[in-house]
């Protein structure tokens, strides 16, 4: 037998539900699932599903008359979204489309035109493109020179830490260090950070070669996967890079993910992206910027971060977090705006200098919360949900994917 889904939006008023009910009543069409949803323009929009061919007579008429009166009507079953991965080790079809260069360097990049260099680059680029889901994270061998820059990023960072990251940050990073897994001398490696988070949070690093697109990089977080560079800035400009590196990576990014609400939030954001439209990803993609990035806390004791370009940056974490303007400092202060997803969701950045703007949630769990209910709000073709047990993805209601691009 075959079923028909309808997306329905009705302009919210008393008794609307019934009077939806009244046209599948006077066609003698039963339902076999409803569902509804307020939408954003303050509508009513209900999911529901039958049995029945749209060439059927009675579901002809039905059709017919629901286009006459209701604001929108969409058949479900005639609609595909973007491919997605519904299994997490589907992510190795996604892994390696990277954006940049990759080993290739630009010109302008600080190590074009170090030999040594490149060749380690190119090394690791090779590592992560070989990778595959369920393999250890292959160990890289940092040279002396890395180390260096390593440990020069580190002291510097760890000492602004102490007064502008959010306590969850100083906790982990605390604990880290006890474990002796995050020291100012060894550069610390991906598989021994997913041994750290994956007991805590489910979350996982995965190697990745370079930049990834906002849809592949997100759908990773539906699965609670964080794609992850392994390669090192170059020596000769230890506070410079040009592009995510595992000082980016692993003292911005990789120790938020031991925090429960943090690991959520980022989840949420990677479930929205499962086949949604290039619009709404260029929305969570905003959001994301906007917190996993760049977002702040407004605490009793200021404004603190737990964005990872703030917590990777000492320039931009005391320009962005001090209540005074920094020593030396040329720059206005930036503007410190109230979390609030669909105002994040709109707001365009800069890439290449400091933000003007900072989106201050109250607490990692009121942007948690607040991500959450602004996902469930979005109008999507269904809903997704992650199956912990097996590393899949459940959605609510049959869908059509697009052949992967
Ligand atoms: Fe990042």
């Amino acid at each position: 037998m075959e079923r028909l889904s309808l997306l329905i939006e009705l302009r919210d008023h008393p008794g609307a539900l019934h009077e939806l009910l009244g046209y599948f009543l006077a066609h003698s069409i039963d339902l076999t699932h409803i569902e509804s949803r307020p939408t954003q323009g303050g509508d009513m929009s209900f999911y529901v599903d039958f049995i029945g061919r749209p060439e059927d007579q009675n579901v002809t008429a039905l059709l017919h008359e629901l286009k006459e009166s209701v604001s929108s009507l969409t058949i479900l079953d005639e609609r595909t979204v973007p491919w997605f991965p519904r299994h997490v080790w589907e992510l190795d079809q996604i892994a390696n489309r990277t954006l940049d260069a990759g080993a290739g360097l630009e010109s302008d990049h600080p190590g074009f035109s170090d030999q040594a260099y490149r060749e380690q680059r190119a090394r690791i680029d090779q590592l992560a493109r070989n990778y595959r889901h369920g393999q250890p994270i292959p160990r890289v061998e940092y040279s002396t020179e890395e180390a260096e820059t390593w440990r020069t990023v580190y002291e510097a960072l760890r000492a602004e830490h102490q007064e502008f990251a959010c306590d969850e940050y100083q906790q982990i990073m605390a604990e880290l260090e006890h474990q002796g897994l995050y020291r100012a001398d060894e550069v610390p490696q991906a598989q021994d950070m997913t041994n750290f988070l994956y007991p805590r949070t489910g979350f996982r690093l995965r190697p990745v070669a370079g930049l990834l697109n906002s849809r592949d990089f997100l759908n990773g977080l539906a699965f609670r996967v964080f794609f992850s560079t392994q390669y090192l800035r170059h020596h000769s400009r230890p506070t410079y890079t040009p592009e995510p590196d595992v000082c980016h990576e692993l003292i911005g990014h990789a120790p938020m993910f031991a925090d429960p609400a943090f690991a959520d939030f980022s989840q949420e954001i990677g479930l929205a992206s499962l086949g949604a439209s290039d619009a709404e990803i260029e929305r969570l993609a905003r959001c994301y910027w906007h917190t996993v990035e760049f977002g702040v806390i407004r605490t009793n004791d200021g404004i603190k971060a737990y964005g990872a370009g703030l917590l990777s940056s000492s320039g931009e974490l005391e320009y962005a977090c001090a209540d005074y303007r920094p020593a030396g400092g040329t720059k206005d202060r930036p503007e410190i705006r109230d979390w609030v997803p669909d105002a994040a969701a709109e707001q365009g950045f800069p890439i290449t200098e400091y933000q003007p703007i900072y989106f201050a949630a109250k607490s990692l769990n009121h942007a948690r919360l607040t991500m959450r209910e602004h996902c469930r709000n979005l109008p999507r073709m269904f809903y997704a949900r992650y199956v912990e047990a097996s590393q899949s993805i459940w959605v609510d209601r049959a869908v059509r994917t697009d052949p992967i691009q």
